[in-house]
C-alpha cells in the first residue's frame, strides 16, 4: 500500500511540474503577443547633440549654472515613427564622464548606456554614436547612466517620442521635475546627502512641468489633447489627480498602450514613468499634484462650445491578463530582498551592492517572475532594462493593471511580483529609480541568453 501512494505522489509531482512548464510556455506566448506592432516608417533620423555646463534658466527668471542637453532643459524631444532608425552623435562638453540612457525602449544591448555593463563612460571632450530602432511606439525619455543624482538633478534629460500613427489635435509632451534650489536660486550641490540616500532621496523645492512653475496648455473647445507627462524627478512621485468634471482618460502607462482607455481620476508616477493622457474637455480645469496641491498643468480652454460625444480612440492592444500566472509556484529563487543598512553603501540587493552584484540568468523568450520584496520600509520605483514586465501580484494579491509597465513603485515593506519575458540577449540593469538609492548600491542586473 505504501509503496503505491510513493508512486502516487511521485507521479503527481511529474504531471505538475509538466504542467508548470507547459503553463509556462502558455503564458510566455500570450505576453509576446503583446509584443507585435506594425512599423509605419522605416526613415533614418540623424540628430546630433551635446551635454554641457552652462547658464540656463532652470524656470521662469531663475537662470543658473546647469547641466544640459543643446542649452536647454528639458533638453530637446525627438520624434520618430514606429520602424525609424535613429542615430544620435553625442558629444560630451561636461566636466565628468558620461552616458546615455534611453529608458524605456528596447535597445540592442550595446546602446544601452550602462558603464561598465554595456559600454566605457564617455569622457569629456569625447563623441560617442548611438544607433537603434525602437520596436514599440511610445513615450520614452533620456538620461545619464553615471551620477545620475548629480546628472540627471542639474538638467540632463530629452524625450524620445515614437510615433505609432495615432492622430490627436495637439500631441504635447510635460516633463515634472523638482529643483532644490538655495534662497539665491542656484541649484543645491549637496547631492551626497546620505539622509537623501537613507529616505526617499532628493525631493527638491521648487516644483516644475516642462521647467515652468505653471504650465498653460491652451485648446479648444472639444480639441483632443494627447499629453504625455514623464516624471523626470530624481525622486519624488508625483500623485497626479485633476480638478475636470468631465471624464478624462488615460490610454498609455510607460510609453506602452493599455488594454483599453482608462479613466484617469489618480495616478502615482514615479520617477521613470510617464502616463499618457486622452484630454477631451470645454472647461478649463487642472492636473495637480495631490500632496502639494500644486498646480502641474493648466489645461486652458480658449472658446466655449458644446462638446460632442468623444469618439473612441482606435487602440487594439492585447494585454494579457496572465491570470494562469495564480496558479504557478512561485520560483524562490528569483527574489530581490531590498534592505538598507545604515554607513556603508546604504542598498542592498540579496545582500549586495552595486557594483556588486549577482545577476540571474534568463532565456530569452521564457517566462519568469521576479519577486520585489521590501524590507527597508522606504518607498522604490524599481526599473528594468531591456523590457516591459507586468504586475503579477502586490502583497499576495493578484493584479491585472490592463498595462504593461517598466518602472513599479514598492511602497513602503511592499512584496512585488512581477512577470517577464525577456527577448533581447544581453545583460540588462534593474535597479531603483530614485537617483540617490541607485548612486548607493541599489541596482543589479539580468542576464538573458
Ligand atoms: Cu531611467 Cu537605468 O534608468
Ligand atoms: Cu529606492
Amino acid at each position: 500500500m505504501r509503496q503505491f501512494i510513493v508512486i502516487f505522489i511521485l507521479l503527481i509531482g511529474c504531471l505538475s511540474t509538466t504542467s508548470q512548464k507547459e503553463v509556462k510556455e502558455q503564458l510566455a506566448e500570450e505576453f509576446l503577443r503583446a509584443y507585435s506592432h506594425k512599423n509605419i516608417s522605416s526613415r533614418m533620423v540623424e540628430v546630433s547633440f551635446s551635454a554641457k555646463e552652462e547658464e540656463v534658466e532652470i524656470f521662469e527668471g531663475n537662470t543658473q549654472k546647469a547641466w544640459a542637453y543643446n542649452s536647454s532643459i528639458p533638453g530637446p524631444v525627438i520624434r520618430i515613427k514606429l520602424g525609424d532608425t535613429i542615430k544620435i552623435k553625442f558629444k560630451n562638453e561636461l566636466p565628468q564622464p558620461t552616458t546615455i540612457h534611453f529608458h524605456g525602449i528596447r535597445v540592442p544591448n550595446a546602446m544601452d548606456g550602462v558603464p561598465g555593463v554595456t559600454q566605457l563612460p564617455i569622457k569629456p571632450g569625447e563623441i560617442f554614436v548611438y544607433e537603434f530602432t525602437p520596436k514599440d511606439p511610445g513615450t520614452y525619455w533620456f538620461h545619464p547612466h553615471i551620477r545620475g543624482h548629480e546628472q540627471l538633478e542639474k538638467g540632463l534629460y530629452g524625450g524620445i517620442i515614437v510615433e505609432d500613427g495615432l492622430t490627436f489635435d495637439k500631441d504635447v509632451v510635460v516633463f515634472l521635475d523638482d529643483w532644490l534650489v538655495n534662497k539665491d536660486g542656484s541649484i543645491n550641490e549637496n547631492f551626497e546627502s546620505l539622509h537623501a540616500a537613507m529616505m526617499n532621496g532628493r525631493w527638491g523645492n521648487v516644483i516644475t512641468a516642462n521647467g515652468k512653475t505653471s504650465e498653460i496648455i491652451n485648446i479648444k473647445s472639444g480639441e483632443r489633447l494627447r499629453l504625455r507627462i514623464i516624471n523626470a524627478a530624481n525622486a519624488r512621485i508625483f500623485n497626479l489627480t485633476h480638478n475636470s468634471t468631465q471624464k478624462q482618460e488615460y490610454f498609455a502607462i510607460d510609453g506602452f498602450f493599455t488594454r483599453k482607455p482608462k479613466k484617469f481620476s489618480w495616478y502615482d508616477l514615479a520617477p521613470g514613468n510617464r502616463i499618457d493622457l486622452d484630454i477631451y474637455t470645454n472647461e478649463s480645469f487642472v492636473i495637480y499634484d495631490a500632496r502639494t496641491r500644486r498646480i502641474l498643468v493648466k489645461i486652458n480652454v480658449t472658446t466655449s462650445q458644446p462638446l460632442k460625444e468623444k469618439e473612441a480612440l482606435p487602440i487594439a492592444q492585447y494585454i494579457p491578463s496572465l491570470k494562469k500566472a495564480a496558479q504557478l509556484e512561485f520560483d524562490r529563487e528569483y527574489v530581490y530582498r531590498i534592505e538598507r543598512r545604515p554607513g556603508g553603501p546604504v542598498w542592498t540587493i540579496n545582500g549586495k551592492s552595486w557594483p556588486e552584484y549577482e545577476s540571474y540568468i534568463f532565456e530569452a523568450g521564457k517566462f519568469n517572475i521576479i519577486r520585489l520584496r521590501d524590507q527597508s520600509g522606504r518607498i522604490h520605483p524599481v526599473h528594468f532594462h531591456g523590457l516591459f514586465f507586468k504586475v503579477l501580484r502586490r502583497n499576495g494579491k493578484f493584479v491585472d493593471e490592463g498595462s504593461f509597465r517598466d518602472t513599479v513603485i514598492l511602497y513602503p515593506n511592499d512584496v512585488v511580483d512581477v512577470a517577464l519575458v525577456p527577448l533581447d540577449k544581453g545583460k540588462w540593469v534593474n535597479h531603483c529609480h530614485i537617483q540617490e538609492h541607485a548612486e548607493r548600491g541599489f541596482m543589479t542586473a539580468i542576464e538573458v541568453v
